[in-house]
């Protein structure tokens, strides 16, 4: 008996089930009433009294054994739909894990702002042609942003480049409808800078543009306030100062008070106190006239800032190459997803 037992504890010890059944199969054999067990120890009455104290304790050894694999293995199976990396695929999350980059939440912010004063997102293409980005903005041939030094040109003939900057959106918006136009267009730009703490090659704009009948340059000063107000605080001060733009005139660039000393002057306002966020202007009537557009029934405005610089501004950072590098030290910082 004492062999039998020894048999019967390996072959239970190396047991592995691959499946429900099979389980099912060994503990009918071993444990059921008519199993290999309740037989073993209905033999126990036949062992000699001197064996009967060391048979009884491997009887009830093998017993357990045989009742813990059957557990053990039934853990197993309850954990089924869990994959091979160990964990369960279809189960919610308790915690979301990583955070929105500060670009987009800056551009979520500002899209905000402006859908709530009726403008709606317009998008155009980051490949582009002379046209869209230069021509029918009223840029004049010599224009020195149209030089290579400034844009990345893909084939100069037929002429294809990376638009160096949003306003193309605006062509293609008056393109398509007639006013009253109110978009904002936020987008990826290209330009063949040299990257430093305040230069990248690629970096992000928004585009404003209002058309319709007697828009005037008191809205474009109203909608640019509230603007500042909503995204940078109750109380944000705000200039406006004479500019150019060939797209625009009159034009100007608007200051705002400079959020990090609160207009006492730092490093950040090179200690004026005031720092540009963004170009604006009276949409010139010659870019109405291009995309067909009567100039004398319709004025407009259009504004264009620096996703980067706004948001260091807002978050106080002091190097734009921070936005690209996906340092998660740095991007851990931000709101979470
Ligand atoms: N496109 C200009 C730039 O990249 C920014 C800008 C200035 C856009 C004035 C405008 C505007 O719409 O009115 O520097």
């Amino acid at each position: 008996m004492k062999e039998r037992i020894e048999d019967i504890l390996s072959q239970v010890r190396d047991f592995q089930a691959d499946s429900k059944e099979a389980l099912e199969n060994f503990r009918i054999t071993y444990l059921s009433k008519k199993g290999v067990i309740p037989a073993l120890f209905a033999d126990f009455k036949n062992v000699t009294p001197e064996l009967r104290k060391e048979m009884g304790m491997r009887l009830n050894e093998l017993k357990n054994t045989v009742q813990e694999k059957v557990e053990e293995q039934l853990q197993k199976f309850e954990n089924q739909h869990s994959n091979d990396a160990g964990f369960d695929m279809s189960m919610p999350a308790n915690e979301m894990k990583g955070a929105r980059h500060p670009l987009s939440i800056v551009r979520r912010d500002i899209n905000e702002i402006f859908a709530h004063l009726g403008f709606t997102i317009a998008e155009g293409p980051e490949i582009e042609d002379d046209y869209h980005v230069f021509s029918a903005l009223n840029f004049p041939p010599d224009h020195p942003a149209r030089d290579m030094q400034d844009t990345f040109f893909i084939t100069k003939s037929p002429d294809v480049l990376l638009r160096t900057h949003t306003s193309s959106i605006q062509v293609r918006a008056m393109e398509k409808t007639q006013p009253p136009i109110r978009i904002i267009a936020p987008g990826r730009v290209f330009r063949n800078e040299a990257i430093s703490a305040r230069a990248h090659c690629i970096f992000h704009q928004i585009e404003g543009l209002y058309i319709d009948e007697n828009v005037s340059f008191a809205d474009l000063k109203q909608t640019l306030y509230h603007f500042v107000q909503e995204f940078f605080g109750e109380g944000t001060k705000v200039r406006f100062r004479p500019s150019y733009f060939p797209f625009t005139e009159v034009s100007a660039e608007m200051d705002i008070s400079c959020n990090i000393c609160g207009g006492k002057g730092c490093n950040i306002c090179k200690h004026t106190g005031w720092v540009e966020i963004l170009g604006c202007g009276m949409c010139d009537p010659n870019i109405l006239i291009s995309s067909g557009i009567d100039p004398e029934k319709y004025t407009g405005f259009a504004f264009g800032m620096g996703v980067e610089r706004i948001a260091m501004l807002k978050y106080g950072i002091n190097d734009l190459r921070l936005f690209f590098e996906n340092d998660l030290r740095f991007l851990e910082q931000f709101e979470l997803a």
